[in-house]
């Protein structure tokens, strides 16, 4: 079975989020099972590029209004991430630095969608799945049912994988003249609202939607950024398959990243000495138990709370060392700043995207904190696990799904509301119990012998292929 994915981001190519990982990880755990997987993004001027090798597999031309797009398909020639991997090109829209924040955004992912159709459509390249991910490539399986262009491609099925259905891709209807010329008496499937709606539009016309975790999909349901209705009506095809980790790149016995490896047996003192480098660089105390947060300054991630916990936290309790590494929201980030002078030596900062001090801080803390507001899956608390770092969440999305309170016999600290005395009482509880260090190392041999690698998680996809294409 040949399945293509199609995507904004990829790991280690173009990553911002979990999107990336995600797509940089599932179509290797599926080749795994004997399917075909593929993966089709558009072409960055990023390191990844510079250094590898690639050959050209396909070129062409089409309209998008009045401008004539020429586009070239760069395959990686060594494939060296384990699955093919293609780039698509195009001089003035997909050959950029960053991933997002372009003011003619509309413009560059209509383009890539109609070249990736144009190309496979030309070169007799015809998959059984498309599995879209995210709505930057919400309009294919649209495009395929009534793109005039495509008719040779109708009979192909497609999954759309919703990572986030806060951000739709809305677009104005005067950008309708930029899509590939379609059925026009279908318009209808590609208006919410009186905009264009890619992430409606995906809901609306793929063949099954899934959600990175269940506990994701029932909350879209009662709340979707004016889309529940749309969600609630389409359920029948909704699914829920939580997220995995590539255990080959996150995992303390093998990662070359970090400092000290260890395992479950050497997770004492392997983090021991992982923490003790790492606060010694940064300024903190490696006696005191290491709480982290590692994500984006956005208020989603519940970053916008950071500071009055902190705060709290310090007003009724000293012995704690804190690190966060992240980036985003200017305001967090100059409260946090604050909050580093005010706490100097208690806590410290990092502000950046740092893929290798990531593996660091997950090796070095003892407990990590997600307060999130929004988490469909989160993949930083099951990376957490791998490392023997106790994961304090807030109950929401995939958090709830896949964090159990020690209270419930479990491996995790989980509060409910999302408020800064509820996530410091989490993480007193915590301390209370890290101090006794029997029931700590328990705790965290449990969560270090729980599995969330892909391979449960690439397995239901293939069974919902399975059943799409029966
Ligand atoms: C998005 C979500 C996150 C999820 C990731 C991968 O970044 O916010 O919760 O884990 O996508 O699916």
């Amino acid at each position: 079975m040949e399945v293509i994915h199609l995507s904004v981001e990829c790991f280690p190519v173009a990553k911002v989020g979990g999107l990336a990982d995600v797509v940089g990880a599932l179509p290797k755990y599926q080749r795994k099972i004997g399917i075909d997987a593929r993966v089709v993004i558009p072409w960055f001027d990023r390191p990844f590029v510079k250094a590898h090798l690639f050959e050209i597999v396909g070129t062409g031309s089409f309209s998008q209004g009045s401008e004539e797009l020429h586009y070239e398909v760069h395959k990686e020639k060594n494939d060296t991430l384990g699955f093919p991997l293609f780039l698509i090109k195009i001089p003035g829209k997909l050959d950029r630095e960053e991933v997002y924040c372009y003011p003619d955004e509309a413009e560059q992912w209509i383009a890539f969608q109609h070249a990736f159709l144009h190309w496979i459509q030309n070169s007799g390249i015809h998959p059984s799945i498309i599995h879209c991910h995210d709505h930057h490539v919400g309009l294919i399986a649209f495009l395929l049912q009534h793109g005039t262009e495509f008719r040779s491609l109708v009979d192909i099925k497609t999954i759309f994988t919703v990572h986030n259905g806060q951000y739709q891709g809305w677009m104005n209807w005067n950008k309708g003249i930029l899509l590939p010329p379609f059925d026009t008496w279908k318009w209808g499937l590609l208006d919410w609202d009186g905009l264009i709606n890619p992430l409606a539009t995906a809901i609306k016309c793929s063949d099954a939607y899934t959600t990175v975790s269940e506990g994701y999909l029932n909350e879209l349901f009662i709340e979707a950024n004016g889309l529940q209705g749309l969600f609630n009506a389409e359920s029948a095809k909704g699914y829920g398959i939580v997220n995995g980790i590539d255990t080959a790149y996150w995992n303390p016995q093998i990662d070359t990243l970090i400092e000290k490896k260890y395992n479950k047996i050497t997770v004492q003192k392997g983090k021991e000495e992982n923490k003790q480098i790492l606060c010694e660089k940064y300024n903190l105390s490696s006696d005191l138990p290491l709480l982290s947060f590692i994500g984006r300054f956005a208020k989603e991630k519940g970053a916008d709370l950071l500071s009055e916990i902190f705060v709290k936290l310090f007003s009724v309790r000293e012995n704690i060392s804190i690190f966060i590494l992240g980036s985003g929201d200017e305001e967090i980030q100059n409260k946090l700043k604050e909050l580093e002078l005010k706490f100097e030596g208690k806590l410290s900062l990092f502000f950046g995207y740092d893929e290798i001090l990531a593996h660091q801080v997950y090796a070095a803390s003892d407990m990590l904190l997600m307060p999130s507001r929004v988490e469909p899956c989160g993949l930083n608390q099951l990376y957490a696990l791998k490392y023997g770092t106790i994961p304090i969440v807030r109950a929401i999305g995939g958090l709830r799904d896949t964090v159990v309170d020690v209270a419930d016999g479990g491996y995790g600290f989980v509060f409910d509301k999302l408020n800064a005395d509820d996530a410091v009482e989490a993480i007193l509880r915590s301390l209370d119990i890290y101090s006794n260090l029997k029931i700590w190392k328990g705790i965290r041999k449990k969560a270090m012998h729980l599995d969330f690698s892909w391979d449960r998680s690439a397995q239901k996809y293939v069974e919902l292929y399975n059943q799409l294409l029966k």
